[in-house]
Formats: structure tokens, sequence, C-alpha cells
């Protein structure tokens, strides 16, 4: 069975390849801490991790007798699978209020997440203390991981807001596309660079070593209103093309744009989206950060319009440094008429669970 690493000085679905035909599928979800003292959080914390560290293994779930409810809700079956799950924790900037003591041990940038410009704020789906990432090869592993912890960890926490998400394979080659026919994830950094860009650097509290700031943006994209729109215009809008994922001065997906041979923007608009989140300049190279984001679909909205969009997903040191400088810099694109942000948090992905005896958070807690 396939699986992936549980413990480690970094947690895993990080830096773990990006999504495709692994880990197509995905759930996000954000819980309200329940915890009434620090020694509550810490047993909380105690039994994510044993969730956690079974549910990445995979293994057969305790038999407790006819008498009793079963101990797993066997979705999966009497043997659970790994299935390539990966669970990745989070904590937001409210569970560091003074409810337990811990606001002397906030990360040094986290926050509640901004609201831009062009946001559309829904309160019912943004924040939480806690965020959880969870990303397997099939949608019913990823239902059992969610049902699972959320069952064995009901006196401490609840659920907020959660949302599933799905990924394509490539089609017919290369990076999977998102929802507006784009191939998404290419300019990702990788190897050490994508290490030196996302785990925790100075000036950050000591238990924090290991850990990165995760930005969860719920967007959702206004496909009917994008599919009247002229394949030139949307290429110009990302600065790519829409079959191969060149960009406008290339020729395959790999190639690197020449933003100095066309300061003008006369073959890859200046505000063109990849343009503007990466200028490819010295000055702003330590602004990349790693994506990692799916897609949704709710079904249909009041109108009758398909309620779908993106999980956007990033992971970087420093939150201003990286994910809200390029942010600030996408708000006049022209995209922004195609897509509505509506949710999601800013979290601390928690550094890792070292070994069988260590657990989420020893170091904070
Ligand atoms: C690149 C789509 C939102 C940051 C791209 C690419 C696409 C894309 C198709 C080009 C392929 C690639 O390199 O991955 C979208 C869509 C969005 C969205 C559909 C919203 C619905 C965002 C947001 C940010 C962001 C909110 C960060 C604030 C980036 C970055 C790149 C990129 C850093 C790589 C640019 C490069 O290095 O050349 N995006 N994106 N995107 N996007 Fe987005």
């Amino acid at each position: 069975a396939e699986s992936y690493p549980f413990h480690g000085v970094n947690q895993s679905g990080i830096l773990t390849p990006a999504p495709g035909e692994k880990q197509a599928f995905s759930c996000f979800a954000a819980f309200d801490s329940t915890a009434a003292s620090k020694a509550d959080l810490t047993a909380l914390m105690k039994t994510l991790t044993e969730r956690a560290r079974f549910l990445t293994a995979g293994g057969v779930p305790e038999n407790l007798g006819i008498s009793q409810p079963p101990s797993d809700s066997d979705v999966l079956g009497p043997d659970v699978p790994a299935d390539g799950l990966t669970v990745t924790l989070g904590v937001g900037s409210s569970l560091f209020d003074d409810r337990y003591g811990l606001a002397s041990l906030k990360p040094a940038k986290l926050k509640p997440m901004t609201i831009f410009p062009n946001d559309s704020p829904e309160s019912a789906w943004m924040h939480g203390d806690l965020s959880l990432q969870l990303c397997a090869n099939h949608p019913d592993t990823v239902h059992h991981a969610i049902r699972d912890i959320a069952k064995h960890t009901r006196g401490g926490m609840q659920l907020r807001w959660k949302i599933e998400g799905y990924n394509s394979p490539p089609r017919p080659s290369g990076t999977p596309r998102n929802l507006l026919g784009f191939k998404d994830g290419t300019a990702n950094p990788t190897g050490s660079l994508a290490s030196d860009l996302v785990w925790s650097a100075s000036g950050e509290p000591a238990w924090a070593k290991g850990g990165t700031y995760q930005v969860i943006r719920l967007i959702r994209m206004l496909v009917e209103f994008w599919d009247r729109v002229s394949i030139n215009e949307q290429e110009t809008m990302f600065g790519r093309r829409r079959d191969s994922g060149a960009p406008l001065d290339g020729n395959a997906e790999t190639d690197t744009p020449d933003y100095a041979a066309d300061p003008n923007g006369d073959v890859i608009p200046l505000d063109a989206h990849i343009r503007l989140a990466n200028p490819r300049t010295s000055a702003t190279a330590n602004q990349r950060m790693i994506r990692r984001s799916y897609n949704y679909d709710l079904g249909l909205d009041e109108n009758g319009d398909i309620q779908a969009g993106h999980i956007f997903v990033a992971y970087n040191q420093d939150l201003e440094r990286q994910f809200e400088t390029v942010q600030k810099r996408l708000i006049g694109e022209p995209l922004i008429d195609y897509v509505q942000p509506f949710g999601g948090g800013y979290f601390y992905a928690l550094p890792g669970v070292a070994d069988a005896s260590d657990w989420y958070a020893s170091r904070l807690l």
C-alpha cells in the first residue's frame, strides 16, 4: 500500500510532490477548538497525532465487539489502506489568544487572513483555530479520514468549514489543468530552493522550526462567464498558452519567460497573471512560494450557476514577504473579473512529529 512518511522534521503534504494522478483528492477543513484548558489542548493534539499516525500508515481498526458501535466507520472496509494519505495540521492565530496562555509563542507573522480589495468574504467559510489538509489517492479515503478525525476529537474541536478538492491527471501531458482550462503549478520552485522558501526562518519562536505558513484561499471561478471569453484574451490574462502551458514567448511548458526581452509587455502583457505573480527579477526572487492547489465543486448556487473553483493553497516561510506581497501585486489583474475569493484562512503548519513518542505541537505546549 502506498504511504508517505508520518514522522519527520517536517509534515508531509507540503513538499510532497504536487497533486496529479497521486493525491488527486483532498479535503481542507478548519476547526474551532473547544478545549477548556491547555491540558485539554494537549490531549487534543495527542489524539490528533494518534489518528494521523494510524490513518497515514493504514491498518486494522480495533475490534470492540458487536455490542458496540464500530471503532471505525468501516467506509474503507475492515483493513484501512494508507492509499497515499497525508494529514497536515495547522494552527490559526486565534489559538494564540489568551485562552491557553500561548500569546507569547505565536509565530511572528501569523494573523487572521487579510481581506483584499476584490474579496467577497463569507464568514462561515473563513478562519479557524486549526486547519487540516487531507490528501489521498481516492475520495473515499479522504472522507474516511475527516470522519475518523472528527469523531475521535469531538470533545476538543468542532468543524467550522470543510471543502473537498480534486485534481486532474495530465491532459494530455505535463501539469494538471485547473477549471479555467490552464495548466496550473508549472512554475513551482523545486528541490533545495523550495525548502529555502518554505521552512521557518530566523525570527520565529524556537518551537516553530520545521513548520511553515499555510495560506488557503477559496476562490470561486465564474465559469459560465469565462467560457464566453476568446482564447486569445484568456491567454493574455495568464501569459501562457492554453493548449501547451508554454509562456507566450516560448514553445514548451517548461520554457522560461524572458521579460527583459519584452520590457513593454508586447508579448506577455505587464499585467498578465504570471508576470505580476513572479516578475523574475533578483529583487523578487525571495517572494516565490509553493502552490499545491485543488479544484472544488459545490454544485449550484441559488441562480442555477455552477458553483466551482479553486482551492488555492500556498506554503511560504514569511506571509508578508511572500504571499501578501504577491497577492497585492495581483489586485488589479484582468483575471479578477472571472474569480471571486470568498473564504479560507492563514495558518501555521506545525513542525513534523519526530517519532513514535512525539506528538503535534509538543514543543509549543
Ligand atoms: C501561476 C492560475 C491565484 C500565484 C499561475 C498559472 C496559472 C495560475 C494557470 C500558470 C502556471 C503555473 O506556473 O502554475 C491561477 C488561478 C487563480 C490563481 C486560476 C485563482 C483562481 C493565485 C494567487 C496567487 C497566485 C491568489 C498568490 C497570491 C501564482 C504564482 C504563479 C502562478 C506565484 C507562478 C508564476 C511564475 O513563477 O511564473 N496561476 N492562479 N495565483 N500563480 Fe496563480
